[in-house]
């Protein structure tokens, strides 16, 4: 660890920038094995996000898209009513070698749905020479600050949130859990434009705004298309319907279960909603944050929606 650069975590504990990104201390094993052993298969499905964007909800929606003929949605012995999505589809740089719950990723059934924090550019050579698909969701910074400050507060008080200027200080200037967010972004959304067919790029507002629609789109891309007959049924519906916000956070499991690494689930779902971040925006906040994303997203044609 000497030989990577530190800073204080918002909250306890360091992160570390090593491969081009800010990991941290708990994890940095993990992360270093993955890089440098993990085989990606030609008929993974990865899930790829920055902390913060709408991981949990993916991972629940491509969940039940895959595993839709395996068990009647709605059914209690549905896995997605019993457990938290992380403890169903595990990260597979986080998860490797960590102290909590390594997993042997060599014995999931195929196809595995697994999941990633890990910027694109430093994904292990295979996720990009294999056949792998990856969706990418990605979230407006101001909502994702917003989550994250919330969040990371909760690793130390479950009532005190940490300062939000420090925090936002940190953020602006990159230093948060597999930061630069900017970076992050840019990577999936260039490998997108280029790979369309690897990797799809979808926005948390969007999924928001029509979930129908992405349950469709993420489905047909992940190679597991709606049948007219399922459609009829209202399918793609009670999908969208069990994986709301309301009904996850409302699961006995995600009221007082645990997460594998011992954070409470409830954590994971805190309001769910576009635009929280004026709730708690100062106009120097708005004013620093809007010069850093023009700055850092002029050259793409990447748009973020930061209201309903
Ligand atoms: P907020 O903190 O703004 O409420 P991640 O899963 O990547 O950690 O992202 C967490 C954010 O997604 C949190 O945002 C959380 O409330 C929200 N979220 C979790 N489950 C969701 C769902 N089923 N639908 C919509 N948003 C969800």
């Amino acid at each position: 660890l000497q030989n990577f650069p530190k800073e204080r975590n918002w909250v306890s504990g360091f992160l570390y920038f090593c491969q081009g990104f800010w990991v941290a201390d708990l994890s940095i094993r993990s992360q270093v094995s993955f890089s440098q052993n993990f085989v990606a298969r030609d008929n993974d499905l990865v899930l790829a996000s920055c902390p913060k964007s709408g991981t949990t909800w993916l991972k629940a929606l491509a969940y039940s898209i895959v595993n839709r003929s395996r068990f009647a949605l709605s059914n209690a012995n549905n896995p997605l009513l019993k457990l938290n999505p992380h403890d169903l589809v595990p990260y597979v740089d986080m998860d490797l070698y960590s102290r909590y719950r390594p997993i042997y990723f060599e014995n999931i059934p195929e196809p595995r749905l697994l999941c990633t924090h890990t910027p694109f550019e430093s994904l292990p050579p295979s996720f990009k020479s294999s056949n792998c698909k990856i969706v990418y969701i990605c979230r407006n910074p101001m909502d994702t600050f917003v989550s994250l400050w919330h969040f990371v507060s909760k690793f130390e008080s479950e009532t005190e949130l940490a300062p939000i200027q420090e925090c936002f200080d940190k953020f602006c200037r990159g230093v948060h859990l597999f930061g630069p967010f900017w970076d992050h972004i840019l990577g999936y959304w260039k490998a997108n434009l280029e790979t369309p067919h690897k990797v799809l790029f979808i926005k948390y507002e969007d999924v928001k705004n029509d979930v129908v629609f992405y349950i469709k789109r993420i489905a047909e891309f992940l190679g597991f298309p709606f049948s007219e007959e399922e459609e009829r049924r209202g399918l793609i519906e009670e999908i969208a319907e069990v994986c709301s916000f309301e009904k996850m956070k409302n699961l006995k499991v995600n009221i007082d279960g645990k997460h594998h690494s011992g954070k409470p689930n409830k954590n994971l779902f805190r309001k769910g909603e576009v635009g929280d971040w004026k709730n708690y925006f100062t106009p120097s906040m708005i004013e620093r944050m809007e010069k850093l994303i023009h700055e850092k997203f002029k050259n793409s044609n990447l748009v973020f929606n930061f209201s309903p």
